[in-house]
C-alpha cells in the first residue's frame, strides 16, 4: 500500500475522524530515558547531534522501534532554529538553552530582529535532510514536526536561560509593548521557517510547543501571545497541534480560533472537563501524569484506562503523557502503556 493511500491513526484523530483505536506517542520519547540514545550521543553536543541528518534520524526511530508508538516525533529542539539565524546559543546538559547574549532593551530586540527570518530556511538544509531521512524510513508511521511558539522562546531568550517564572518576558510585554511585538512577531516567522523546511521534508504533523505559557495570566496569554503563535502556525498545509502546560484557566483559546486540530492538556484538566471547554470541534491530545510513569504497574494502569475514558468525551483523543518522558522513566514501562491503549479499543 502506498503512502498516500493510507491514513494514519494520528492524522485521522487530528481530522476529527475517532479511529477505533486511539493513537498514542509520548512527547520527549527520543531522548534521555533510552539507553541506546545515550549511547549515541556519547561526545556530541545536544544542538550538534541535532544538525547531523543521519544521527538526528536514528535517534527518532530509536522510540518508534522499541515501543509501537503510532507516530515518530523528530529530534530536535525548540532553539535550533535561532541557532540557524546565527544566535550564539547552547543547550547545557541537565540545565536546558543558554544564549550568550541575552535580549533585554528595545536596542537588543533591534539588533535581533534584523535578521531576516528566511535566513532559517536558507540554513536549514541539515533539517530537511534528517526529516527526509526518517520518513523513509517510517514507512507507513507518520512524522510529528515541532517548533517553540514564540512566548516559550522568549522566556529563554529574554532571560538568557532557564527560569521558573519567566518574570523578565513576562515583564517586558507590558513595560514595553513594541518591543515585545516585535520580538514575539520575529520568533513566530522563525518558527515557522523551521515548520517550513520540516513540512517540505515530509512531516504529516506539527506540534507548536508553548510549554511555559501556564505561567501567563489569561490576558497577557489573549493580548500578547495568541496573535503570534497563530501567525507561526496559521495556514499550514498539514495539522496542528498546541500544547502547553498549566493552560486551564485558557484553554478555549489554545485552539487559537481553530487553527489549531488539536490542543495538548497536561495532568492537571480531566479530558472530560477539557473537552467541555474547548467543545466537539477540536480533538484532545494527553494527559497521563508524568509522575505515576514511575508508580507501580497497578497504579499506572488504573490511571491511563482513566485517561482513555475521560478521552472518549472528546471529537478524538490522542493519547500522550502530559508533558515529556522524566529521564529516569523505565523505557519498558512506556512499551506497556503503548500495549494497553492498543489493547483498549479491540
Ligand atoms: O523526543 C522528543 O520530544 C523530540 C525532541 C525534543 C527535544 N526538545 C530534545 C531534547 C523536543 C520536541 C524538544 C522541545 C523542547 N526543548 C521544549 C518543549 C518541550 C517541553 O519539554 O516542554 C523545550 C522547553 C526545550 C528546551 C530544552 N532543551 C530543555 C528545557 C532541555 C532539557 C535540559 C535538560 O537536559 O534537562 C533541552 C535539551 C533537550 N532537548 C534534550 C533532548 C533529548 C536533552 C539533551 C541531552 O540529552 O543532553
Amino acid at each position: 500500500m502506498g503512502a498516500m493511500a493510507h491514513t494514519s491513526a494520528l492524522v485521522r484523530a487530528l481530522n476529527g475522524d475517532r479511529p477505533e483505536v486511539a493513537p498514542v506517542w509520548f512527547m520527549r520519547q527520543a531522548g534521555r530515558s533510552l539507553p541506546e540514545y545515550r549511547e549515541l550521543r556519547v561526545g556530541t553536543r545536544m544542538l550538534d547531534a541535532c544538525l547531523t541528518p543521519d544521527l538526528a534520524a536514528e535517534i527518532t526511530l530509536q522510540p518508534v522501534r522499541r515501543h509501537g508508538v503510532d507516530a515518530g516525533i523528530f529530534f530536535s529542539d525548540i532553539v535550533v532554529p535561532l541557532r540557524l539565524a546565527g544566535v550564539e546559543v547552547e543547550i547545557e546538559p541537565g540545565r536546558g538553552p543558554v544564549f550568550a547574549a541575552p535580549i533585554r532593551t528595545a536596542d537588543d530586540v533591534a539588533r535581533l530582529t534584523a535578521i531576516d527570518p528566511a535566513e532559517v530556511a536558507a540554513a536549514a538544509e541539515p533539517i530537511r535532510e534528517a526529516v527526509r531521512l526518517t520518513v523513509a524510513e517510517l514507512g507507513e508511521t507518520p512524522l510529528i514536526g515541532f517548533a517553540g511558539a514564540p512566548f516559550t522562546l522568549a522566556a529563554y531568550l529574554v532571560e538568557g536561560g532557564p527560569s521558573k517564572e519567566h518574570l523578565r518576558a513576562r515583564a517586558m510585554m507590558h513595560a514595553d509593548p513594541d518591543s515585545w511585538h516585535r520580538l514575539a512577531g520575529w520568533l513566530a516567522q522563525v518558527s515557522r521557517a523551521f515548520l517550513g523546511a520540516q513540512i517540505d521534508a515530509g512531516v504529516q504533523a506539527v506540534q507548536l510547543f508553548d510549554s511555559w505559557a501556564g505561567s501567563l495570566a489569561p490576558a497577557a496569554f489573549r493580548a500578547f501571545i495568541a496573535p503570534h503563535s497563530t501567525a507561526a502556525v496559521t495556514d499550514l498545509p498539514v495539522p496542528v497541534i498546541h500544547f502547553g502546560v498549566g493552560t486551564g484557566p485558557f484553554l478555549a483559546d489554545m485552539r487559537l480560533g481553530g487553527v489549531a486540530s488539536a490542543v495538548g492538556v497536561d495532568w492537571r484538566l480531566p479530558l472530560d472537563e477539557a473537552a467541555a471547554i474547548v467543545g466537539p470541534d477540536v480533538t484532545l491530545q494527553g494527559n497521563i501524569d508524568p509522575a505515576l510513569v514511575g508508580a507501580p504497574w497497578p497504579v499506572l494502569e488504573a490511571h491511563v484506562r482513566d485517561v482513555l475514558r475521560r478521552g472518549r468525551a472528546a471529537r478524538a483523543h490522542i493519547v500522550n503523557l502530559g508533558h515529556g518522558v522524566p529521564p529516569e522513566t523505565d523505557p519498558a514501562v512506556l512499551t506497556r502503556i503503548v500495549e494497553l491503549v492498543h489493547a483498549d479499543g479491540e
